[in-house]
């Protein structure tokens, strides 16, 4: 067979490491795949920076677009970044053309899956995108194909190893969320614009691409309710290990009263769950189904080896002639899922007030809480400081979201706390 001639645009941390593998260890990954691997043309900003791998027989483009449009290749893959151009021109103009697409591209795909699948399908060619969701862990193909005949339930998981970071580091170490992500920032585990990772928005990403592999639904990035970890506090950490928990960035999608939950925020993880022990820049993922059960995934969720890994999973599919709908079941069938609302959403929560101490402030709190029907599992005070500021924690029975927000802006009206009352939702795996 002829060899699979690949064309690669973008030659950064996850596009050299590919280009490597392909060079390197090109005629290994032939005798797995059936068809020699040929690095046939590559694009990326700077002609002049050395990649760590000699390109000498592959053309250049300037152009990623150009390379997509006219580049004697059999796959495209994209690995430049970005929901837009060029990395979505250059996506569409592969496909226009017929050949296969391969990304790494979360942004891309949450914003412009559905469009881009259905032109890929109506083509009869691949749109794999394996390295989009947790790095190293192959969960696209668990879900779409292990787990294919299931009816899924829920899920989630750590998807962001900055954040998973910062929280561990947080927590062994006791240092407040702003001294830990500068140490993140330095050490290279966090951008320099870490908004996107500590905002939540890098695991909503992560998040739709997963539900909707899971669910068979188009990705629904707008239905996500996202919160970061910015205001988780070193005392939360504390408390929580006090109470038998860790605190942990999830993105979590569930199918709840014939809709779909779909939600990123920090969250109280059980201590003896498989979650609860995943740590530094690893991610997670859980899948609940009805046939399988639970199954856990846990490995490196970036960095240039695991993702280039789930990148070369995608292209040894398509030179083995593999190809499946993009998001499991075929595009033109899927729609936007049936959103069940945050506001609806039950669970239990951790809430820690900030008071000033002196007698009736635990009464009125309560009160706040009894008015929406939510009653309190366990409290703590841990120092008394007569009219001092001091800490007074509360783990609260299942109560509606709703019910939980119109507490806590009872509290706040109050006057009896000095600063806005910290809640952390408490998961149940
Ligand atoms: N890094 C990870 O661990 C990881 C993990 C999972 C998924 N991903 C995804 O993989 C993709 C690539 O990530 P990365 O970390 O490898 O990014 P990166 O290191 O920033 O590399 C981006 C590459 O794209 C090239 N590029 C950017 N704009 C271009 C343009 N207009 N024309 C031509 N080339 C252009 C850059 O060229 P120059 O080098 O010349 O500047 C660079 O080679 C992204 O979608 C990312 O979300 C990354």
């Amino acid at each position: 067979m002829t060899a699979l001639r690949v064309g690669i645009a973008g030659l950064g941390t996850v596009g050299a490491a590919v280009a490597k593998i392909i060079v390197e260890n090109g005629a290994a990954l032939a005798s797995r795949c059936g068809r020699a691997l040929q690095l046939t043309a590559v694009s990326a900003r700077d002609r002049a920076k050395d990649r760590g791998v000699s390109l000498g027989a592959a053309e250049w483009f300037a152009d990623p677009v150009k390379l997509a449009q006219s580049a004697p290749i059999d796959v495209f893959v994209e690995l430049m970044g970005g929901e837009g151009d060029p990395a979505k021109a250059a996506v569409e103009a592969a496909i226009a053309r017929g050949v296969p697409v391969i990304t790494a591209n979360k942004a891309l795909l949450a914003h412009h899956g559905v469009a881009l699948a259905k032109a890929a399908e109506a083509k009869g060619l691949a749109l794999n995108y394996e390295a989009a969701v947790a790095g190293g862990i192959p969960i696209v193909k668990a879900l779409r194909e292990g787990l294919g005949a299931n009816r899924v339930e829920r899920v989630y998981g750590i998807l962001n190893g900055t954040c998973n970071y910062i929280l561990t580091t947080m927590e062994s170490s006791g240092r407040s969320f702003a001294d830990v992500l500068a140490e993140a920032q330095r050490l290279g585990y966090a951008e320099a614009d870490p908004t996107f990772d500590i905002g939540g928005m890098d695991t909503a990403h992560k998040l739709c691409l997963l539900a909707a592999v899971a669910f068979g639904n188009a990705p629904a990035l707008d239905e996500i309710h996202v919160e970061g970890i910015e205001r988780v506090s070193p005392m939360d950490i504390m408390f929580a290990r006090e109470f038998g928990f860790r605190i942990k960035l999830l993105g979590l999608a569930s199918r709840v009263n014939g809709g779909i939950e779909q939600r990123v925020h920090p969250a109280m993880v059980p201590l003896g769950t498989p979650l609860a022990d995943v740590d530094g820049v690893f991610n997670a993922v859980v899948a609940d189904c009805n046939l399988a059960g639970k199954s856990v995934y846990e490995g490196r969720g970036a960095g240039a080896g695991p993702t280039a890994s789930a990148v070369m999973s995608d292209v040894l599919d398509v030179a083995r002639g593999v190809r499946l709908p993009t998001f499991g079941a075929p595009a033109v069938h899927i729609g936007r899922p049936k959103v069940a609302s945050m506001g609806a959403h039950v669970g239990a929560c951790y809430l820690r007030f900030t008071v000033i101490d002196r007698p009736g402030v635990i009464a009125v709190l309560s009160r706040c809480l009894a008015d929406q029907s939510i009653s309190i599992e366990s409290m703590l005070q841990r120092s008394r400081s007569p009219g001092e500021a001091v800490p007074v924690v509360m783990i609260t029975h299942e109560a509606s979201e709703l019910s939980m927000v119109k507490a806590l802006s009872a509290v706040v009206a109050t006057g009896v706390v000095t600063e806005q009352p910290c809640m952390i939702r408490m998961e149940r795996f």
